[in-house]
């Protein structure tokens, strides 16, 4: 292969889509439009909310930022975000996850948040949103095929700042997948693309940016085997008896018991890609 003529935006494409499993009716996103999935994503965040703390502190925001969050989930960064800036354009596909991000800023009586319930891919950026932002962000949502399409279309919503956040090496979940895949589906798991990936398709953007590492842990309790089964079912998409018992033994061999409950544990690398648009 010629160096300077590798597709990296086909390597993308290639990679994302290889590792995606569709449920029966080919939703992409039935994880996150469960409301009970996003409703524990919500509360692990704020278990370990010292990551969105130093993130929050990284971000160039002022008390007159508007800024877009790109698969913002229920709101982890949308909503502090929105105490300290003007306005907040938060984009979520997931129906689970934009009903608890409509929960939360009720709750807590946040008035400068517009949801907008659409894939960045159908998004068209002159009528669908409030253009330009100051600060566009697109944190650990980037289950984008076209990559280079959607960054094109981030750096014509933004003025200013484009943070992405992605990950480096293989996750604690993919794991799980590399591990599960040749029993439950009978084939070897292909992890999806990460920030090297990334960060190549940007270079030949003409798009130098920042890369800074960082370690993210991450905890998922359960009350009970069964409760994890409900979480992993879907994930895992499980359509037969063969599978669920795969899936059974297998969390009751990664569980571990912490007070009375039962914790899945692991730690992953994570990458902040930032530029300042030319
Ligand atoms: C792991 S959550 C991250 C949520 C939030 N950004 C954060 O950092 O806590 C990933 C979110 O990205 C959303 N997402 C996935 N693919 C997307 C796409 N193509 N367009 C917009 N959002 C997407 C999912 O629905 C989900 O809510």
């Amino acid at each position: 292969m010629e160096y300077g003529k590798i597709d990296w935006n086909d390597i993308w494409k290639e990679l994302m889509t290889n590792q995606q499993r569709l449920d029966k009716s080919g939703d992409k996103n039935g994880h996150w439009n469960k409301k009970e999935n996003a409703e524990r994503f919500w509360k692990r965040t704020q278990e370990n909310s010292e990551r969105t703390d130093s993130t929050l502190n990284e971000l160039p925001l002022t008390s007159e930022s508007r800024v877009l969050d790109i698969g913002s989930g229920p709101g982890r960064l949308a909503i502090p975000i929105a105490r300290k800036v003007s306005h907040v354009t938060a984009v979520e596909p997931a129906a689970g996850m934009m009903e608890i991000l409509k929960e939360n800023t009720k709750q807590q009586g946040i008035d400068n948040i517009s949801c907008v319930s659409k894939r960045w891919e159908d998004i068209d950026v002159e009528n669908d949103l409030d253009a330009p932002y100051d600060v566009v962000i697109a944190s650990f949502s980037l289950g984008m095929p076209d990559i280079k399409e959607a960054i094109r279309k981030m750096e014509q919503a933004s003025s200013k700042y484009v943070y992405l956040y992605w990950f480096a090496g293989t996750t604690p979940w993919e794991e799980h997948s590399i591990a599960l895949w040749p029993s439950l589906y009978g084939k070897n798991y292909v992890p999806g693309p990460k920030c090297d990936v990334l960060y190549n398709l940007l270079y030949n953007m003409g798009i130098y940016p920042d890369v800074h590492v960082f370690s993210m842990d991450y905890t998922n309790y359960f009350s009970s085997v069964d409760e994890a089964m409900d979480f992993y079912r879907d994930r895992y998409v499980i359509e037969t008896q063969e599978q669920e018992s795969i899936l059974r033994d297998y969390l009751k061999g990664i569980l571990v018991q912490e007070n009375g409950q039962l914790v899945e544990k692991g730690n992953s690398t994570r990458v902040k890609i930032s530029w300042e648009k030319k």
